[in-house]
């Protein structure tokens, strides 16, 4: 298929900012923001989509707020479950692909062994049930789709943990950082560069559909992630000096919504699937903290 037209949702989020760039290769983009398209305005939805049939309709949007969610349920829901559906229902109808995210947060973060595809989902808190709603709607629909779980996005914009030790670090000498939680820090540049890399391999021909684990090949615990961020920001000057850092228990830095304690997915079925390899998250924290300086 050439020349296929590409939605995408979320344009402004962090990995929807890295795919408005690694997709234009594929396609004719449009990418939409909230100014084109908000999306608690789920009415408006088909016939915009009518309007642009697209190919290829990505969905970067999210509600990711975990915290908030627990008190805003409703909308949490609007975004994260009744808007996959809508575009699942869109793209069934015009024989299109859905591209979707979900989240380590549908499992219930207790296993002792990297989470498959497959594993049982029992999210704790209401974002998890919300995403997994949505990938529900999705696979129920009978639409083609792949839905990218991904985990502990990092990135050189927006709210994530780097941005927060970052700025944190010019704040405070000390900093106390939970240590019991596993996750794999996915740079949201490489979400973005493998979904291309995956288009991009079903422009040839069609190619496996369905639920992929998309995140860094290993995994840490946020103090160190904390510690390696550190080192590398003095080493590039982006801080003064390492905050002196302590490492606490979950139970020690209380939150609205449960944290899963294990967040560590598997990733060999991707890699396999596409005959890709996922990079360390070593690796992704020093490419995207050496663009934060060049
Ligand atoms: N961040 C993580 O650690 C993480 C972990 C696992 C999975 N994921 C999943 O990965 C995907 C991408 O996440 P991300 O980190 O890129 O999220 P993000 O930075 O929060 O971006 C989400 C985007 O959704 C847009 N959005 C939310 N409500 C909207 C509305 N009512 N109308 C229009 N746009 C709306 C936001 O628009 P505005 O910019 O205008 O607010 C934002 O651009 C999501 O599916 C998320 O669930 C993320």
């Amino acid at each position: 298929m050439s020349h296929r037209k590409i939605v995408l949702l979320g344009a402004n989020g962090q990995v929807g900012f890295e795919l408005a760039r690694s997709l234009l290769p594929l396609g004719e983009v449009t990418a939409l923001s909230r100014q084109q398209w908000d999306l608690q305005d789920l009415e408006a939805g088909p016939a915009l989509l009518d309007k642009l049939r697209p190919d290829v309709l990505v969905n970067a949007a999210a509600y990711t707020a975990v915290d908030k969610a627990e008190s805003e349920p409703e909308l949490a829901n609007a975004i994260n479950a009744k808007l996959p559906a809508l575009l699942a229902r869109h793209c069934v109808d015009n024989d299109a692909l859905l591209v979707h995210y979900s989240t380590d947060y549908v499992f219930a973060g207790d296993a002792d062994r990297p989470y498959l595809e497959s594993d049982d989902c029992a999210p704790t808190g209401v974002y998890g049930e919300s995403k997994l709603a949505g990938e529900r709607a999705i696979s129920d629909s009978g639409c083609e789709h792949l839905v990218f779980r991904t985990s502990w996005v990092f990135a050189e914009r927006g709210h994530n943990f780097l941005q927060t030790m970052l700025r944190l670090a010019t704040q405070r000498d000390a900093l106390s950082i939970v240590s019991d939680q596993q996750g794999c820090p996915t740079w949201s540049r490489h979400i973005a560069d493998t979904t291309a890399a995956i288009l991009a391999q079903r422009g040839r021909a069609s190619g496996p559909v369905g639920t992929f684990h998309l995140a860094s090949r290993n995994h840490t615990n946020w103090h160190a992630f904390a510690d390696a961020i550190f080192d590398r920001a003095v080493k590039l000057g982006l801080i003064p000096k390492k905050p002196e850092l302590t490492a606490i228990g979950t139970h020690q830095y209380p939150t609205p919504a449960k944290r899963p304690a294990w967040s560590v997915l598997d990733t060999d079925a991707i890699e396999r699937a596409f005959s890709l390899r996922m990079p360390t998250w070593q690796k992704a924290l020093e490419l995207c903290m050496g663009r934060m300086v060049s």
